[in-house]
């Protein structure tokens, strides 16, 4: 199968979950509305993807990993709710249509993102009869830790700290790794464990070599889009990073720089993913769509 029909694949499966999970009615009709509108709405799906990946390529079953790719989706989904607010980015468009606090209020987007959040973690703490409490338990630390203040949370700070800043490559990579790779990293992380599967140490560190530079390689080309896209084809506005003067790898390599820096991080990821053998063919593609991605 080829990587774009198992990504449909991947996608259909997270989001039929997903529109399950967010059917329950709440109290307050517009944050169920507003949870739904910024979840159930055309992402694509690359971290519960990769969950689904890293979980077949060890030959786990899927139906373990579908708490973890929910809540993987509805916690990105929450930072980008956040991610678009006055506060902090002041967007727009997310997705292709209006963002959260536009579509509804300030105070609505903040309290869906707030619920989103918790529901990720009420998802994956949900009892599974398959996989053990202690299982079950290292995947919420694994979620938590890179979602919070040593992870993307962190991340989000330094970046709008950094507003205008010039940045040191050092400091701009670490800011990087934190908003955006930590959240990939923890999705092939969340993939070995709902596999199932002990794994040799070996293999633990190449998947987790491979997570970071895909990572990186993500906010990478997040940034270059910035530049080189479009609206219309990113969902979201094109040059929002350069109106506000954020801090990115084009702003401080140059275009030519930060491509030069994508292709590292590709061929680091290919260079991870070998131990694999051919089970790690479809990672290698996934690392490839994400360093040409258009959107
Ligand atoms: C956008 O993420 C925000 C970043 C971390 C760069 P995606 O490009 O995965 O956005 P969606 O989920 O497809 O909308
Ligand atoms: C990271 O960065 C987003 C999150 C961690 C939520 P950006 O601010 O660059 O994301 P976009 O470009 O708005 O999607
Ligand atoms: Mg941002
Ligand atoms: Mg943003
Ligand atoms: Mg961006």
């Amino acid at each position: 199968m080829t990587l774009i029909k198992q990504l449909t694949r991947y996608q259909q499966r997270v989001e039929a979950e997903l529109e399950q999970r967010l059917a329950h009615g709440s109290i307050q009709s517009s944050l169920q509305q507003a949870m739904r509108y910024s979840t159930l709405n055309g992402g694509k799906r690359i971290r519960p993807a990769l969950v689904y990946l890293v979980n077949q390529s060890l030959g786990g079953s899927l139906l373990n990993a579908d708490s973890a790719a929910c809540a993987i989706e509805a916690l990105h989904s929450y930072s980008l709710v956040h991610d678009d607010l006055p506060a902090m980015d002041d967007d727009n468009l997310r997705r292709g249509k209006a963002t959260c606090h536009l579509q509804f209020d300030e105070a609505t987007a903040i309290l869906a993102g707030d619920a989103l959040q918790c529901i990720a973690f009420q998802w994956l703490s949900q009892q599974n009869n398959q996989l053990s409490a202690k299982r079950q338990l290292q995947m919420l630390q694994v979620l938590t830790k890179a979602s919070g203040d040593s992870g993307m949370v962190a991340g989000q700070a330094f970046d709008l700290a950094n507003v205008g800043k010039a940045l040191t490559l050092a400091e701009l990579e670490e800011m990087h790794r934190f908003k955006t790779g930590a959240i990939l990293s923890a999705a092939v992380e969340l993939g070995i464990i709902s596999s199932n599967r002990e794994i040799s140490d070996e293999l633990r560190l190449a998947l987790l070599s491979y997570a970071d530079a895909i990572g990186l390689a993500f906010q990478v080309q997040d940034d270059i889009l910035d530049i080189v896209g479009d609206t219309a084809t990113l969902g979201k506005p094109q040059g929002s990073d350069i109106a506000a003067n954020k801090p990115t790898y084009p702003a401080l390599l140059g275009l030519d720089g930060a491509r030069e820096k994508l292709s590292q991080l590709y061929q680091q990821a290919l260079a991870a993913s070998q131990c694999l053998g051919d089970r790690g063919v479809p990672l290698q593609q996934l690392a490839k769509y994400i360093v040409e991605r258009s959107h």
